[in-house]
This record gives structure tokens, sequence and C-alpha cells, in this order.
């Protein structure tokens, strides 16, 4: 009886995966199928990366002026996250270039100095070593100058002066440093300060986005994101923003909103509503959008752009593929170790305001 109980059970099992292995075997087929067919499928989409396009730089424009030394670059890092470059001490660079979110604080406006807001859109720092020219409506041309803005800008940082920026370092403690760095004894200066940042900032660059590993033949991207990046060429959103930095680094004229732009600058009727083209590296990560940050989302800002510039209505498909397109811009934000700030043996910084 048992004898006979395990022979049935053995043939249950025979049976059982006979049925399995030809279950197996037409599952096997049938996905052969399908992968088959979502193949032919990608390669109808041309793989073929449009003329202009490519890969990030690995390699930052450096300012002969003022070479990057590690010392110099530890010292910028420092400063950038320094509350003493603020008349309030609330206030370091990366408050409204957070370094944990891609350099950007995400609001349409930041909060600065009075917990004032200011008028323009926080662009991000992540490979601003790369544009021709600093602020959405390129007023300074280098690093070194953006750095001296914003600790005297009235609604960012409210520093009185240079003089003013230049005691409270050396009160917190910075005479040292900035003399080993720049290698003389008058060295604190409020210039050197804005080189120290701007050495740190140019290490600040985002490689290896899914579309340069993709450009390198090192991945894939997806079918979608490739009919975006071919829907942006087709349709001449690449006239702007064009190479691998996807902005041609020029002014062009965004009709749009109430902001002059380059006019607020040169004070010229023919400069009205020009901008600098914005890149779209980690642009995924940089919401909102425009100078006015009135874009919420990216679908947003793609939709504007279509019709203010090139005069077309994109359909709900071209609009999700270019998005997914811009997705794989996203590249590997820098790993930055927090520093610790000098100040005073035992004594905290003194806020008041007079
Ligand atoms: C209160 C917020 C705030 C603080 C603090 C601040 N910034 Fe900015 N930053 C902005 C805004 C807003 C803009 C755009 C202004 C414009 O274009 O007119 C900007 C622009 C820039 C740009 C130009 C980027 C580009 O794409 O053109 C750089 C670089 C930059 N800031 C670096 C710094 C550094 C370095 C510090 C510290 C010394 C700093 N910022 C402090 C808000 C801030
Ligand atoms: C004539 C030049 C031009 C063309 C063509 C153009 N853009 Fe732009 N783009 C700009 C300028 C200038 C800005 C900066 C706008 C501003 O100052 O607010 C910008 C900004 C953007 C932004 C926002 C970036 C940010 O950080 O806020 C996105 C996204 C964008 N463009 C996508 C596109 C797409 C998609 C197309 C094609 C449908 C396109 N652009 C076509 C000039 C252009």
């Amino acid at each position: 009886m048992s004898q006979k109980m395990q022979r049935i059970n053995v043939d249950a099992l025979e049976l059982h995966s006979g049925k399995f292995n030809y279950i197996k075997l037409f599952s096997v087929l049938l996905l052969g199928i399908v992968l088959f067919g979502a193949q032919s499928a990608v390669a109808a989409i041309p793989n073929a990366i449009p003329s202009g396009m490519g890969a990030l730089p690995t390699k930052v424009p450096d300012n002969p002026e003022n070479p990057m030394t590690p010392a110099k670059i530890e010292l910028g890092k420092k400063l950038y996250f320094e509350p003493a470059l603020s008349a309030s001490g609330q206030f370091s660079c990366n408050s409204c270039h957070n370094l944990s979110t891609y350099g950007v604080d995400n609001q349409a406006f930041s909060i600065g100095h009075g917990w004032q807001r200011g008028g323009r859109n926080s662009p991000t720092v992540m490979n601003s070593a790369f544009w021709s020219k600093q602020f959405w409506d390129g007023r300074a041309p280098l690093l070194e100058d953006q750095a001296k803005g914003p600790a005297l800008n009235p609604v960012e940082m409210a520093s009185k002066d240079p003089a003013e920026v230049e005691a409270r370092l050396r009160a917190a403690g910075y005479q040292a440093e900035f003399e080993a760095v720049f290698g003389s004894k008058d060295a604190l200066t409020y210039d050197n300060m804005a080189n120290a940042i701007a050495a740190f900032e140019r290490t600040l660059i985002t490689p290896n986005a899914p579309f340069d590993k993709f450009v390198r033949g090192e991945g894939d991207i997806s079918a979608a994101a490739k009919r975006g990046m071919n829907k942006v060429s087709e349709i001449g959103c690449t006239s702007c923003h064009s190479g691998a930095l996807f902005t041609n680094n020029q002014f062009m004229k965004f009709n749009y909103g109430t902001d002059d732009g380059l006019k607020s600058v040169t004070g010229k009727e023919e400069d009205s509503h020009l901008f600098r083209v914005q890149s779209w590296r980690n642009v995924a990560m940089t919401a909102p959008y425009f100078h006015d940050g009135s874009a919420a989302t990216l679908e947003d800002a793609v939709v504007t752009m279509a019709k203010v510039q090139l005069g077309r209505t994109l359909s709900k498909d071209e609009v999700s593929d270019i998005v997914a397109f811009l997705k794989t811009l996203t590249g590997e934000s820098p790993v930055v170790s927090y520093p610790i700030l000098p100040r005073p043996e035992g004594i905290a910084l003194d806020w008041e305001e007079d």
C-alpha cells in the first residue's frame, strides 16, 4: 500500500515536471517573440546621436590667473558654506545653491537677507564653470566676478562693503589659511575670497549622466528618451540648447514675463528680454524653471519654450518624450564633505546687527 502510494506520487511528480517543462518551453518561446518585437521597435528609432550633442567634458576651463590648488579649493569650500559672508550670519552660498540638491533650492525666488525674496530664480552652480557668462543676464563674465556679488547684494547677504566681510572673516580666524593659500601677509582680501570660491566652484561638475554613458557606448537610454533626443534636434530646440552643454552660451530673446533681461544691465533697447540660454544639464533636478521660476514642472517649461521660441504646439507624447530625454541629462553630483569652519577658540561669532 505504501509502495503504491509512493508510485502514484512519483507519477504525479513526473507528470507535473513534464507539464512544467512544457509550460517553460512555451513561455521562453513567447518571451522570445515579445523581445524580438521590442527589439525591432527599438531598432526603428535611430540610435545615432544628432550632430553637436555629446558627453559633458571632464575638464573645466581653468582661469590661468587663478590656478586651482587643493588648498585653495578647500578654503573656497569653507567660504561657500560660510554664513559670515552675510550680514545676518544666516545665509551662505549653500542656502540658495544647496549642494545636496544639485546646486539649487527649488524655490521660484530664494529667501535672502531679512527673509526677502529676490526677483530672479537661483540657477544651479553645478557646471557653472562651463558658462561663458554668469547670471541670467550674463552680467558677470567669470566665476571670480560672480562670487563678489552675493555678499554685497542687499536681498542676498547684505554686507555693507568688502571691508566689512574681510573684518568678519578675520574675526572668524581665516587669516592664516588665506596667507598659506595665497602666499602673502595681506592675502585676506575680498578678491581672494572670490578667487577661492571660484576655484571650489570649478570642482562642481556632474559627469556620467545616462546620456553621456549612451554617447560613450557604455549604456542605453529608453526608447522614449531617444525619440525625445531626435525631436529636440528636428524641431530646432538645439539651435539654442546646442553642444555637449546643451546651451550655446549666448543671449537669446525670450519674450515672456516682465523682466528686461540683458537690458537691465546695458540699458539698450535691443537687449530687452535677452537671457542667457540655460543649459539642460541636470535640468530635471532644478525646478522651478525660467528666470522668474514661473514654470513649476519640466513639462510646463518644455510646452512654453516650444510655443514662445518656436511657435509650436507640441503633442502630449512629444512633450513626454522630450522630458524623458531631458531626464537622461542628470549627472552624478559631486560628493562634498561638509567643512568645519574656522572660529576663534571657544567663542561663537556674534551676529548682533546694529
Ligand atoms: C539669497 C540667495 C542667494 C545667495 C545667498 C547666493 N546666491 Fe548665487 N544666485 C542667486 C540668484 C537669485 C542668482 C541669479 C541672479 C541673476 O541672474 O540676476 C544667482 C546666481 C549665481 C550664479 C550664476 C549661475 C548662472 O548660471 O549664471 C553663481 C555661480 C552663483 N549665484 C554663486 C553664488 C555664490 C558663490 C554665492 C556665495 C558667495 C551665492 N551665489 C550666494 C541667489 C543666491
Ligand atoms: C531661440 C533660442 C531657444 C530655443 C529655440 C529654445 N530655447 Fe529653451 N531657453 C532659451 C533661453 C534664452 C532660456 C532661458 C529662459 C529664461 O531666462 O527664463 C531657455 C530655457 C529653457 C528651459 C528652462 C531652463 C531652466 O533652468 O530654467 C528649458 C527646460 C528649455 N529652455 C527647453 C527648451 C526646449 C525643449 C526647446 C525646444 C522645444 C527650447 N528650449 C528651445 C532659449 C531657447
